[in-house]
């Protein structure tokens, strides 16, 4: 599925809708360069999930937990890692086994871990500053989104 936004509302509201079919222990892989909107998007899963505290980015703690939603939103930014063997020292089992959704930043350094990961591919266009084109991949679940 590939959905155009226009504004960082819209990639928020996209991440809101996609929220209500997230189920426990799914993993979001996004794709996408600085400031594609891997954040923006994770902004909306968390306010889709319920969840009341202001995200902001990972990138010095490599992992923000947010726990005021229906289900647990970790949201991992893997920028800094070379490689998914890396993923041991992160814990990153044990995030994946607390029953919540991984959102993960950077998939690209671990790519190789997250095969079974709903992916989420942020593009850019040089010529329109607030253009998105989004693809979302890896599950039925999501056509009924309907977008
Ligand atoms: N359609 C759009 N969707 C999302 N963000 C947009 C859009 N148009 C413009 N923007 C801007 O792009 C930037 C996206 O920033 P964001 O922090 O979400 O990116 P990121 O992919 O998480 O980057 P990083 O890799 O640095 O963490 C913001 O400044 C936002 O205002
Ligand atoms: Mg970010």
């Amino acid at each position: 599925m590939t959905v155009i936004t226009k504004s960082p509302e819209q990639t928020e509201l996209l991440g809101k809708k996609l929220a209500a079919f997230l189920r426990p222990g799914d993993v979001i892989a996004y794709y996408g360069d600085l400031g594609a909107g891997k954040t923006a998007f994770t902004r909306g899963l968390a306010a889709g999930l319920g969840i009341r505290e202001a995200v902001t980015s990972p990138t010095y703690t490599i992992v923000n937990e947010y726990l005021s939603g229906r289900m647990p939103l970790f949201h991992f930014d893997m920028y800094r890692l070379s490689s998914s063997e890396e993923l041991f020292d992160i814990g990153w089992e044990d995030y994946l086994a607390r029953g919540g959704v991984c959102a993960v930043e950077w998939s690209e350094n671990v790519a190789d871990a997250l095969t079974d990961a709903i992916s989420i591919t942020i593009e850019k266009d040089p010529a329109q500053l607030d253009w998105r084109k989004i693809t979302i991949e890896g599950g039925a679940r999501f056509e009924a989104l309907g977008l």
